[in-house]
């Protein structure tokens, strides 16, 4: 039987918005897409943070967290114990034109959608990626933010039809990785990871976040730097991220492919048991977890920010 899924407005059950919301007139807003496990949202707390961090960025004012917290029992009363929850938030109603004018009334969307079927057999079989024609444009003023203009992304997303692609690869306008259409990526070579800086362009998302910090907890080096077509190319392994596939291995892109990710499929373990945790924000490294050529827990933490190894093409 298909399930219904209830919708949210601002705490109450509804089927629309006003027509004048600005989330709808101008993409003025942000979202957050979250897994719930077992009947509990995954990583709730970080995206409450990133939600708030976010919608300050653009001035809109975001309501405190027990507010969404109540939405969010409401909602999770009708939901199956699997789902994906959409929380998004619009600086609410307003007047004709861009300019924001008077006190914001933000809106408060919640919905619940079927958990998608294939995300464990792509994360089992590694993803295949498809590089997009479409180049991501810089704007530093909106990089790292989730906000509701996401047209580049439509885009991007209409580029392939064929059901054996399961994401796009985006890059810039200077041929530099950015992400994936819905998802952050990381490269791993050298005992390290890399991901590519978002001071430009991209989305910072939470499970990209998660995974640093997990990386950390190990003593694995992150780093945060511009990585070119043919650096990907080169890696031991590709991962994307983002908080529904956590972590998928990539297992192909065009001719490429990586055979048997360890790494991420280790990773992607440790981020599980974080989540499960729930409410324990830094779970302990578990000593002896062996990933790659070496053991994790061993390795030289350089910081997320250090200069990467090969700085060739910078
Ligand atoms: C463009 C883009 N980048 C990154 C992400 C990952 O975000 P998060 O890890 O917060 O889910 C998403 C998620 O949908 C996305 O759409």
């Amino acid at each position: 039987m298909t399930h219904r899924f209830p919708t949210l407005v601002n705490g109450r059950p509804a089927a629309g918005l006003s027509v004048s919301d600005r989330g709808l007139m101008y993409g003025d807003g942000v979202f957050r897409t979250i897994r719930v496990h077992q009947g509990r949202p995954v990583w709730w707390a970080a995206h409450m943070a990133k939600l708030a961090s976010d919608a300050e960025r653009l001035a809109i004012p975001a309501p405190p967290p027990d507010v969404w917290d109540r939405d969010l029992s409401t909602l999770l009363a009708s939901t199956p114990p699997d789902c994906v929850l959409k929380l998004v938030l619009t600086r609410g109603p307003g007047m004709r034109g861009y300019r924001p004018a008077g006190q914001a009334m933000p809106t408060r969307l919640l919905t619940a959608s079927a958990w998608p079927a294939h995300i464990e057999a792509v994360a089992a079989r590694g993803a295949h990626l498809q590089l997009c024609r479409l180049r991501l444009s810089e704007q530093p003023r909106l990089a790292g933010i989730k906000h509701l203009n996401r047209l580049e992304n439509v885009l991007a997303a209409q580029e392939w039809d064929d059901p054996s692609i399961d994401e796009g690869l985006l890059l810039d306008a200077a041929g530099r990785v950015i992400c994936g259409v819905s998802s952050n990526v990381f490269i791993y070579r050298d005992d390290a990871l890399f991901t590519p800086r978002l001071d430009r362009c991209g989305v910072a998302g939470v499970a990209r976040a998660r995974l640093i910090g997990v990386a950390a907890d190990l003593k694995l080096a992150v780093h945060e730097t511009d990585i070119h077509l043919d650096q990907l190319l080169e890696a031991d392994e590709v991962m994307l991220t983002n908080s529904l596939i956590r972590i998928w291995p990539v297992a192909r892109l065009g001719g490429r492919t990586w055979d048997g990710p360890r790494v991420s499929a280790e990773l992607r373990t440790l981020l599980d048991a974080q989540g499960a945790a729930g409410h324990l924000e830094k779970p302990a490294a578990r000593p002896g977890c062996r990933v790659g050529r070496c053991s994790l827990t061993r390795l030289t933490v350089h910081g997320p920010t250090a200069a990467p190894a090969d700085e060739r093409r910078r």
